[in-house]
């Protein structure tokens, strides 16, 4: 994965010829990360939904979630190796399309739902990320987007023991310069949260994702136990923000 710049302020994480699928997903050990974002994305997605877009959603991984309760599909992304892999996978039952986020190739209200999950990480500039998605979803649409959180524990123990100057109480956007110079931004909860209300969005549930992510973790008490566990966690953790991965359900005012 590479990172280019389109303009001085928006940075694309090109994920073009880098084979996302393979080494993030089934080279590594995420079945329990994979399993939380789709509990999450169960219990947030309407059950039928009109017209529907995966904003950055890559390959597809989580088309199984959204196909069936969708009457049309788009599988929205940057990278055309990862649209080509989407087809191979799903044929008709996806369309694609390739474009930028920030120059979203949809006309104004043109899907009644969306969801865009585990992409805020690349995008500096949320505050027109959101203006965009909000444009291209119907007055009373659903907008189902996860949050990389700044405000984590491990964070505030790394913060806490002097391993970084990033505080995670600090509302500011977190570029993550140790990772990525380029690439990896997190958010603090009420900044997002802030900027949805700003947008003109209506926070309807939230959910803490992914609550048990670590290594340490999946090696004492195993992924099936964690899943049990992420079972619960993710509405009784919510109300403090907890997890790395945060899930929104936003409305779009209106009548539909
Ligand atoms: C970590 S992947 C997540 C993919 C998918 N949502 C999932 O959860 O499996 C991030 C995705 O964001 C896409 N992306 C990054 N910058 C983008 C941009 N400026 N416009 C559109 N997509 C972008 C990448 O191509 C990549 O597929």
């Amino acid at each position: 994965m590479a990172t280019k710049k389109t303009t001085k302020k928006d940075v694309i994480s090109d994920y073009n010829g880098y084979d996302y699928k393979k080494i993030f997903w089934e080279d590594a050990d995420r079945k329990y990360e994979d399993a939380a974002d789709r509990m999450a994305i169960k219990r947030l997605l309407p059950k039928h939904m009109e017209s529907f877009v995966d904003i950055a959603g890559g390959y597809g991984r989580l088309a199984n979630e959204y196909l069936p309760r969708a009457d049309k599909a788009t599988l929205f992304d940057y990278s055309k190796t990862e649209l080509a892999q989407a087809k191979e996978m799903y044929g008709d039952k996806i369309h694609t399309k390739q474009g930028d986020i920030y120059n979203l190739p949809f006309k104004d209200g043109e899907f009644t739902s969306l969801m865009m999950i585990r992409a805020t990480h690349h995008f500096k500039d949320m505050d027109k990320v959101l203006k965009e998605l909000y444009r291209v979803l119907r007055p009373g649409g659903i907008a189902v987007i996860e949050v990389a959180n700044k405000k984590t524990l491990p964070r505030m123990v790394r913060y806490w023991t002097g391993k970084t100057k990033i505080s995670p109480f600090d509302r500011s956007v977190a570029n993550l310069a140790d990772v990525d110079k380029d690439g990896f931004y997190n958010y603090h909860p009420k900044y997002i949260e802030d900027l949805f209300k700003k947008t003109g969005f209506k926070i309807d549930k939230v959910l803490s994702v992914s609550n048990f992510r670590s290594a340490g973790l999946k090696k004492v008490f195993g992924t099936k136990n964690l899943i049990r566990m992420e079972k619960g966690a993710q509405k009784i953790l919510a109300p403090i923000r907890f997890a790395p991965s945060i899930y929104y359900r936003l409305e779009k005012p209106g009548d539909k």
